[in-house]
């Protein structure tokens, strides 16, 4: 079976290519490489021995989306990750990120809609909940008005594809709201490739180690939290991956309850950043330089998954530890560095 991955070089992309070829389906990857490398390729062959099938193409070009689906008609589905992801950057390129996340996801909505049985999973995130009233946080939590034009698009998103299921029974979807990925490939052959400096925690944390970087800022040590530090569901990205798998399986096998599905995926778990430092710490066998600093604009205090619907209706469930996707990453860091 042939399964388009849209952004399949980037973080995540890269991951569940590598988990859908273990599962034994033929991988058509779509990327323009905005924002990965092509050496990715080589890292997902080194692992599986497979190297999937690249065209470099963007989504943003109508005419070269149609020319793609009418080039591989036989596609069975399609797992959607190419889109701008940084959340600090859509707030000053509002634009970039509509046209780059939104309409991208339409065109590949038009065309997904002429096969004959599309699945589509779609990468959603928890950001679209903000800050959540109740902790831990149920698919059924409200989605509040978004803090960034990067959250907005993820809400759209999710609302443009509901509204074309409604009217378009033969298209099945679901859509998955990662909590916080972090690690690598256990292989070292795939990770993160962040550009520039790091926005998020962890890369910044093995940049640091590493000593490509003075010291973390931990923004802010006076939340309410036990530590003052913020809350976070940190999932290890091949768990992550995993459920992509699991997610796609379930549309291809006809077993979802309805034409579009929401499903939240974390390890159910909360950790603060001093616990996520703590964590580094002990498996690097380093001692971090960190100090704390002023809070960071948009970031809210706490958030970590109710796991139930995932666990009990899509039957999937995180296997790694938080340990397991420091390590990870701290080896994948190396790796690169050539430490
Ligand atoms: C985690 C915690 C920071 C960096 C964002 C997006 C989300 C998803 C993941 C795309 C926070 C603290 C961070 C640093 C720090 N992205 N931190 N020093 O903000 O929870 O989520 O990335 O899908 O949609 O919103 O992740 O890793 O940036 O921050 O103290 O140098 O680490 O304040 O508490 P975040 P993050």
């Amino acid at each position: 079976m042939k399964i388009l991955v849209t952004g399949g070089l980037g973080f995540i992309g890269s991951h569940t290519v590598v988990e859908l070829q273990n599962e034994g389906f033929e991988v058509i990857i779509i990327d323009n490489l905005s924002n990965s490398s092509i050496e990715v390729l080589d890292g997902i062959s080194a692992i599986t021995g497979v190297r999937p099938h690249f065209e470099k193409i963007d989504l943003k070009i109508k005419d070269d989306v149609i020319d793609f689906f009418q080039k591989y008609n036989d596609i069975a589905g399609v797992i959607h990750f190419a889109a701008s992801k940084a959340v600090g950057e859509s707030v000053q390129e509002p634009l970039m990120y509509y046209e780059n996340n939104i309409t991208t996801l339409v065109y590949l909505l038009q065309e997904l809609t002429k096969l004959a049985q599309p699945n589509f999973i779609f990468s959603s995130s928890c950001t679209v909940y903000g800050q959540a009233d109740e902790l831990p946080i149920t698919e059924n939590a409200p989605v509040k008005p978004a803090e960034s034009p990067y959250g907005n698009t993820k809400q759209i998103g999710e609302e443009i594809i509901g509204d074309t299921c409604k009217v378009n029974q033969n298209l099945k979807s679901i859509a998955l709201r990662y909590f916080n990925p972090i690690g690598a490939h256990p292989s070292a052959e795939i990770g993160e490739l962040p550009i520039g400096v790091p926005q998020n925690l962890v890369p910044y944390i093995t940049q640091t180690a590493i000593g490509m970087r003075e010291q973390l800022s931990v923004f802010g040590g006076d939340y309410p939290t036990p530590d003052g530090t913020c809350i976070r569901d940190y999932i290890h990205v091949v768990d992550l991956a995993k459920a992509h798998v699991v997610a796609l399986q379930r549309l291809i096998e006809g077993k979802n309850r309805a034409n579009y599905e929401v499903f939240n995926l974390g390890t159910g778990k909360g950790s603060s950043v001093l616990e996520a430092i703590q964590s580094f710490d002990r498996v690097s066998g380093k001692t971090l330089k960190y100090q704390i600093v002023g809070r960071r604009e948009g970031d809210i205090t706490a958030a970590y998954a109710d796991t139930t619907k995932a666990n009990d209706v899509l039957g999937w469930k995180t296997e790694l530890t938080l340990d397991d996707a420091m390590a990870s990453a701290w080896k994948w860091e190396q790796k690169i560095r050539n430490k």
